[in-house]
């Protein structure tokens, strides 16, 4: 591995966890405890990109088709997103990092809401890295909600739809694109995910499943986007 201080270390780092059911099926476990692994491999991962030096890190915790799941799955996702909410306030407040959410969070029940807004509001002053997390969160209808609100702003008028107009629409207004794609357990989709940001963001596929996935992993991602020439469609 090249020295680890020579790495240029992405700004945006953007996450697909996948794999946490077949983790749990590898082990003759429920899936629940793939997720329950999937979460401590989250919050691992949070502490270690917070060290490194990265910026942002957006992390596709629940998609919007993610609720067609049984119900049994679903309503263990949401334990699971109650107990590591609280615990996250802890774990982001010692690693100075700041949580933001991206999605749609009125479709979660009260309690979540709040757990969410809890979250938020109390790593809201943290100077470090910028953790986003992606609930109830889908691509087009991201694109779908920016644009109802563009038309409902009666002062803007066609001329006035740049690119840069609809970015500030959408939920990640405000944070730069991703330079780094990474997929775990092997599977090549986008899923849904930042389709508008991820326009040049190198992607990185491992077939290393999320609850296994660690430092070492991250590193040779990193590693794997040192090796790559950026040119944004330019030569
Ligand atoms: C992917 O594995 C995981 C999910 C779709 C959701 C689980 C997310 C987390 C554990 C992160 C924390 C977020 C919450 C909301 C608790 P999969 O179930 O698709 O795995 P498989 O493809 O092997 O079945």
């Amino acid at each position: 591995m090249d020295n680890i201080n020579e790495l240029k270390i992405p700004r945006h780092i953007a996450i697909i966890l996948d794999g946490n059911g077949r983790w749990a099926k590898k082990r003759f476990l429920p899936r629940a405890m793939g997720h329950k692994a999937g979460c401590e491999t989250l919050e691992k991962t949070v502490e270690d990109c917070a060290r490194l030096g990265v910026e942002y890190l957006t992390v596709y915790g629940f998609s919007t088709e993610n609720w067609k799941r049984s119900e049994e799955e679903v309503s263990a996702l949401m334990q699971l997103f109650r107990f590591y909410m609280k615990k996250l306030v802890g774990v982001a407040n010692e690693n100075n990092v700041k949580v933001k959410m991206i999605g749609d969070k009125s479709r979660f029940s009260q309690d979540i809401i709040e757990g969410i807004d809890f979250l938020v509001e109390s790593t809201k002053n943290n100077t470090g890295m910028v953790f986003i997390f992606a609930v109830n969160y889908g691509s087009r209808d991201e694109i779908r909600r920016a644009v109802a609100k563009i038309v409902e702003n009666k002062e803007i008028t066609a001329n006035d739809i740049t690119e840069e107009l609809i970015a500030s629409y959408l939920d990640t207004n405000g944070i730069p694109d991703p330079d780094l794609l990474i997929r775990t357990s092997g599977e090549f989709r986008i899923s849904n995910y930042l389709l508008w940001q991820i326009a040049y963001s190198e992607v990185y596929i491992t077939d290393t499943l999320w609850p296994d996935f660690d430092k070492a992993e991250l590193l040779k991602a990193i590693e794997s986007y040192n090796k790559r020439e950026r040119r944004f469609g330019g030569r």
